[in-house]
């Protein structure tokens, strides 16, 4: 059941909108979140009272990768009148961060600050946008669409080999913080396989939501145990942090590419940006009709362009100024002009540093009724922090090491940024997250993964396949190779290239960095509308579960 392809043939003639079909899919990163969904919307919820569901069942079942101590980007598609929005909970920044906040007495980056403890923490958007979406775009209370979660986090929820990977990855910051390792490791140790983590300090936040909305977490008891373990902990946080912590509606990021509409989210995430400029270069060259090799230099050599805009241009636009002709058609022909179509270009080398574990969750969902939401939600690295403040359950990102703390200086995803990107109060980081539609006249897609900086490469080679036509388990199963600009390198996954074609492309000029493993975790849904058709499937590489279901009325 690993990755459940599921499809239904319901129309026996052109159906172009769900309504029609009584069908709904989700793909979800955990079996038990895509349950959740489902549960919710033969309920009479809908897809947005279904992402609540999925949100904070993700929140318990896979701590790892998100939770209400974390942030993230929900993309909305509305059917009954074709609005679009993207909902912005990402991570802010306390009022007493300050550019230089990670930096030691002789100048230098401690990573260790910024990745590590609640120093590390911005302040939480997903307990905002549970809220929000809720209760304006929901049908159902917003207890109802909770009460799976709840359920999750009383009866505990079974350790998988994926876990175990991610909690060993991360046991030697989980030990230094006792509640934390008192919920995640078993005795100071990695548990295992099948035993149960239950959460009733999480289940009694996640009621208090439900009763209070968001004074349940960012005032009143939970706030008063978030701020006061935070602060003992070497940490910033303030009450009034919590209190202004804000959700922002943001129109998405929008345009084309050879006819296929694309959508997707705008800044603090420099996904829909960093996709726009790549596809836009790409516009320019015949991909379908080029070798392999040559498709794939010239993705690469536009991933290399674009990561670099990101680099120098991209952080939260409420605070600098971006420039405006980034995604425009033009600036990516301008951008192509520099490919060579047989060498690779060059940037300044820097070291790789392949970061082990970075995660984050995606899901994606269409109701009954075309409504679809592609979300994108985070604690940044494998179990974020590492920091539970006592009594609230609530494990806390460090979303904090997205901000470029030093300019010119990489964070663990090796990412480079400068000023546009720097610590601010108030200001929410840079992100990769990307969630993601694509649509033409024949289909549409709702896309997205965790990966940090490769997010958006995996999306983009994503979004390529789609246009020329492969199913959403040949997208999410396809082998993902990614530039990022600096390091000057292309990240191969484990198993996914033959010797040929590595040495195709080294003959070409690139450095290759054969990876030790494969990344990703890509939940993908797929709609035929001339078919009614639906597909849905989860990435092999994870555990997660695809499914289309009948939705009785
Ligand atoms: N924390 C990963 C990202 O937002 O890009």
């Amino acid at each position: 059941m690993r990755h459940l392809i599921a499809s239904l043939w319901l129309c026996l003639f052109s159906c172009t909108t769900l309504a029609q079909t009584n069908q709904a899919a989700i793909a979800t990163a955990h079996p038990l979140a895509t349950k959740a969904g489902f549960e919710i919307l033969q309920q009479g919820g809908n897809a947005f009272d279904a992402a609540v569901a999925v949100t904070a069942a993700l929140a318990v079942v896979e701590p790892a990768g998100s939770g209400l101590g974390g942030g993230g980007f929900w993309l909305l598609h509305r059917a009954e009148d074709d609005y679009q929005v993207m909902i912005d909970g990402r991570e802010m920044a306390p009022g007493k961060a300050h550019r230089d906040m990670y930096l030691n007495s002789d100048g230098q980056f401690e990573p260790d600050w910024s990745l590590n403890g609640p120093l590390a923490a911005g302040i939480p958007g997903v307990p905002a946008g549970l809220v929000h979406l809720s209760q304006k775009y929901g049908v159902l209370p917003l207890e109802t669409s909770l009460q799976p979660a709840v359920q999750y986090a009383e009866q505990g929820f079974a350790v998988t080999v994926g876990y175990q990977h991610l909690a060993g990855f991360r046991r030697d910051t989980l030990r230094q913080y006792p509640e934390a390792a008192r919920i995640f490791l078993d005795k100071g140790e990695v548990p295992a396989i099948g035993s149960k983590i239950r959460q009733p300090d999480l289940a009694a936040t996640l009621k208090a939501i439900a009763r209070q909305g968001k004074a349940g977490f960012y005032q009143g008891k939970t706030a008063e145990r978030l701020v006061t373990a935070v602060q003992q902990h070497g940490g910033i946080w303030t009450h009034a942090d919590l209190n202004n912590y804000e959700i922002i509606e943001r129109k998405p990021v929008s345009g084309d590419y050879l006819g296929n509409q694309i959508t997707s989210v705008a800044l603090p995430s420099s996904g829909g940006l960093v996709l726009m400029l790549a596809l836009n270069q790409l516009a320019t060259f015949d991909l379908q009709q080029a070798d392999l090799t040559q498709r794939r230099h010239w993705v690469v050599e536009a991933m290399r362009r674009a990561y670099f805009d990101r680099s120098r241009y991209l952080g939260d636009a409420d605070f600098i100024d971006v420039p405006g002709h980034l995604t425009t058609p033009a600036y990516g022909r301008e951008l192509s002009r520099s490919i060579d179509d047989d060498r690779a270009s060059s940037s300044d080398a820097l070291p790789l540093n392949e970061a082990a574990g970075e995660n984050t969750t995606h899901f994606s969902i269409i109701d009954q009724h075309g409504n679809r939401v592609a979300a994108t939600l985070s604690i940044n690295y494998p179990f974020g922090s590492g920091f539970v403040a006592e009594g609230t359950g609530v494990l806390l990102n460090d979303e904090m090491d997205d901000f470029s703390a030093k300019e010119g200086t990489a964070n663990v995803y090796g990412l480079v940024g400068n000023e546009a990107n720097a610590v601010e109060p108030y200001k929410r980081p840079l992100s990769s997250m990307s969630p993601t539609f694509i649509e033409n006249d024949q289909r549409l897609m709702i896309i997205g993964t965790p990966g940090g900086s490769r997010i958006i490469s995996m999306v983009l080679l994503g979004l390529l396949d789609f246009v020329d036509g492969d199913s959403a388990e040949q997208i999410v199963a396809a082998p993902r190779y990614h530039h990022q600009y600096l390091p000057d390198v292309i990240q191969l996954e484990k198993d996914g290239f033959s010797e040929a074609e590595i040495k195709a492309l080294q003959q070409r000029g690139h450095a290759i960095k054969q990876m030790t493993r494969r990344y990703g975790d890509m939940q993908t849904v797929i709609v035929n509308k001339q078919s009614g058709r639906i597909e849905a499937a989860s990435d092999p590489r994870g555990e997660g579960l695809a499914e289309v279901r009948l939705i009785r009325p």
